[in-house]
Order: structure tokens, then C-alpha cells, then sequence
């Protein structure tokens, strides 16, 4: 990986991420529709839960890059207006599989709060939204199997595999103080980065393109997925809490060895690399200013910001091979997004 390479000049023709959301305004409407739509269950727990944690907001990045992926490779819809309703389909369907994966994480991570409100495990407890959670997932499996086509559905049972073998990696690693950057990168890749290649993939899927072509958007989407997850570790440690709607301090809370730590263990004295190894083991929020201090001398955030650029800049050189139109530039605008974000 090339982290030397500087960014693109700051003046070019990157749109900023209002002018990305705008492109993509109209699909994104009739994805939210949808997905309220089929959030629908007689039992009315379920409708609560999803309802409340749907409704929060969230970025909704992950479909917008399904279709902003369609959308560069020329897929429209039979009104020409849009990406089409397949492409609004599987949108909904990784929004909801993201959702469920949500809804489990803040269980296993005894999280309590997201998208700016306690979290539905907070409110309801970790039954509720354990079970809500598989809802959604199968909700999911239910939505692409009404696509039929078989490429889709493998393409999206291999992906949610991989996740939870990543959630499983991830829960080997808690309290871990030996977890090195090899093993959080192995995390990741399968926790995040592999719904957002599956993604991307899936927009190219729907728009037609061969094989390399699919590959391609692959790649973007794997590579952004590193960025953006290196980039959550960071704002874990540094965001302001009120923007990114999440208490920081969760992922020392929960034992989670992220990049910025490993960094900062690596780079410190022995008294305080035990310190903070013992920090690890203990899940221990009360040794944070320590941790903050070590991270800080070390340049941890800076080190980790980095990786994720360098990984958002592979994200960039994968769709070198496409022609220019407004749709690549928004996704190069994203994966520049995903590394500067505060939210
Ligand atoms: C949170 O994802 C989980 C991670 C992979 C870090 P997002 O930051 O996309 O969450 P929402 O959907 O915007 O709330
Ligand atoms: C992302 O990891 C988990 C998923 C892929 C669901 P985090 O545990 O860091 O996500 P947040 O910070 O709680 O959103
Ligand atoms: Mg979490
Ligand atoms: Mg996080």
C-alpha cells in the first residue's frame, strides 16, 4: 500500500459530500420508502424496535454507494429516471443487514448510545435486539430472494457469512493485549469492508459490467471499507460526541484493541506499555488519560488517519480504468469523505 502518494490537489473536481448526496436524492427517497415499507410486521415489538433504530438516521452510506456505483456504470431504470427498482431493492437490503449488524454489535459491545439516542438494547434490553436484529437480517434474505437471481443471493450469503465470522474474529481479540495490526486489519476486512465491496459489487452487478469491471468496484468498495472502520477507531478516540452520536471511549470500554492502541503499545516505554496492555485486559475506561496521553505522544490518531488515507487513496486508484463521469467523481468524492468525517 502507497501512503506516501499525496492526496489529490485540494482544488479539484471532487464533489463535496451535499453535492454527492444530491446526485444520489431521488433513488435515496425511494430506498428510504422501501425500507420503511418493508419494516413491517404484525408483532408489534418488531415495528418499535426497527422503527426507532431505522428511524434515528444514519448516513444510509452503504446503499448510496450500491447505487452511485449503478449509476457510474450507466445503469438506469426503466423510467430512465433513476437506477431502477432492482438497484432500489438491494440498496434497502444492505441497509438492512448493516441495520441488524447494528442492533447485535451494540449488545455484544454493551453500547448505549447511537445515532444520537440510547441504543435499542438502552430501551428495550439485549433480547429485544438480538432478536429484532435477526428480523432484519432474514427480512434482508427475504428482499434479494425476490430478485432471483443466484449470482445476487451468493454474492450476499458469502458476504454476511464473512461478517460474522469477522463479529466472531473480533470477540477472540476483546481483552487481548497481544492483538497486532495484522489481526485488526483481519478483523476489519470481514466485520465492515466486506458489505461495502458486496455493495459496490452488487451496483456493477445490476448495471451490467464484466467481470474486471465488477472486480473494480470490488476493490473501491473493500478499500473504503478499511478506510471508513480505521477512520470509526479514530473518532472513538477524538470525535466530539454530540457530531458522531456515540459515546467515545466504547471500544477501550469493551476490551477492543483498535488501530490507535496498538499503535501507541507499540510505540511506548515498557511502564506504560504494560499500563496500557493492563488497560485491555481490564476493559478499563479509568486509565483513558493515559491511554489519550500515550496515543498522543506516539501521534497514534495521525498514524492511523494515515492508513486510512492510504486506504481510501487505493480506493481512489480503483476506478482509474473507468470513464470520467459525475457518478465516479462522487464516489471519489466519498472515499475522500470517509477519512475527513466527523460523523
Ligand atoms: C457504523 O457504521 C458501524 C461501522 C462499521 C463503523 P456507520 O457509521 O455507517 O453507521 P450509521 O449507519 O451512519 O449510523
Ligand atoms: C463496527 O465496529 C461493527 C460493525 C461492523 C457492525 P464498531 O463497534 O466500532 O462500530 P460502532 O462504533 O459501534 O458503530
Ligand atoms: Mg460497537
Ligand atoms: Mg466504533
Amino acid at each position: 500500500m502507497d501512503t506516501a502518494s499525496p492526496p489529490r490537489a485540494a482544488l479539484d473536481d471532487t464533489p463535496p459530500l451535499p453535492a454527492i448526496q444530491a446526485l444520489a436524492a431521488a433513488d435515496m427517497a425511494a430506498v428510504d420508502a422501501l425500507i420503511r415499507r418493508r419494516l413491517a410486521s404484525d408483532v408489534v415489538l418488531v415495528n418499535q424496535v426497527a422503527e426507532y433504530i431505522v428511524g434515528a438516521g444514519g448516513k444510509r452510506l452503504r446503499p448510496m454507494l450500491l447505487l452511485l456505483a449503478a449509476a457510474a456504470l450507466g445503469k438506469r431504470g426503466a423510467d430512465g429516471a433513476g437506477v431502477g427498482a432492482d438497484a432500489h431493492q438491494l440498496a434497502a437490503v444492505i441497509e438492512f443487514i448493516h441495520t441488524s449488524t447494528l442492533l447485535h454489535d451494540d449488545v455484544v459491545d454493551e453500547s448505549d448510545l447511537r445515532r444520537g439516542r440510547s441504543t435499542a438494547n438502552a430501551v428495550w434490553g439485549n433480547a429485544a435486539s438480538v432478536l429484532v436484529g435477526d428480523f432484519l437480517y432474514s427480512r434482508s434474505f427475504q428482499m434479494m430472494v425476490e430478485l432471483d437471481r443466484m449470482e445476487v443471493m451468493r454474492l450476499l450469503a458469502d458476504a454476511t457469512n464473512r461478517i460474522a465470522e469477522g463479529e466472531v474474529l473480533q470477540l477472540l481479540h476483546v481483552r487481548n493485549p497481544d492483538t497486532d495490526e495484522a489481526a485488526y486489519l483481519q478483523v476489519i476486512e470481514r466485520k465492515t469492508a466486506v458489505l461495502f465491496a458486496a455493495a459496490t459489487r452488487l451496483g456493477a452487478l445490476l448495471a451490467g459490467a464484466d467481470a474486471t469491471t465488477c472486480d473494480a468496484l470490488h476493490d473501491y468498495g473493500l478499500n473504503l471499507g478499511y478506510a471508513f472502520q480505521i477512520a470509526d477507531d479514530v473518532l472513538d478516540y477524538s470525535a466530539d460526541e454530540a457530531a458522531l452520536g456515540k459515546h467515545l471511549g466504547d471500544d477501550l470500554a469493551e476490551g477492543k484493541a483498535t488501530l490507535p492502541l496498538i499503535h501507541a503499545i507499540a510505540h511506548a516505554g515498557d511502564a506504560t506499555r504494560e499500563r496500557l496492555r493492563q488497560a485491555i485486559i481490564d476493559g478499563d475506561t479509568g486509565a483513558m488519560p493515559e491511554v489519550l496521553s500515550a496515543i498522543a505522544a506516539a501521534d497514534s490518531l495521525g498514524y492511523s488517519l494515515r492508513r486510512a488515507t492510504g486506504y481510501a487513496q487505493a480506493a481512489e486508484r480503483s476506478l482509474d480504468g473507468l470513464a470520467d463521469n459525475p457518478y465516479v467523481a462522487a464516489l471519489r468524492g466519498l472515499a475522500r469523505y470517509t477519512v475527513s468525517r466527523d460523523r
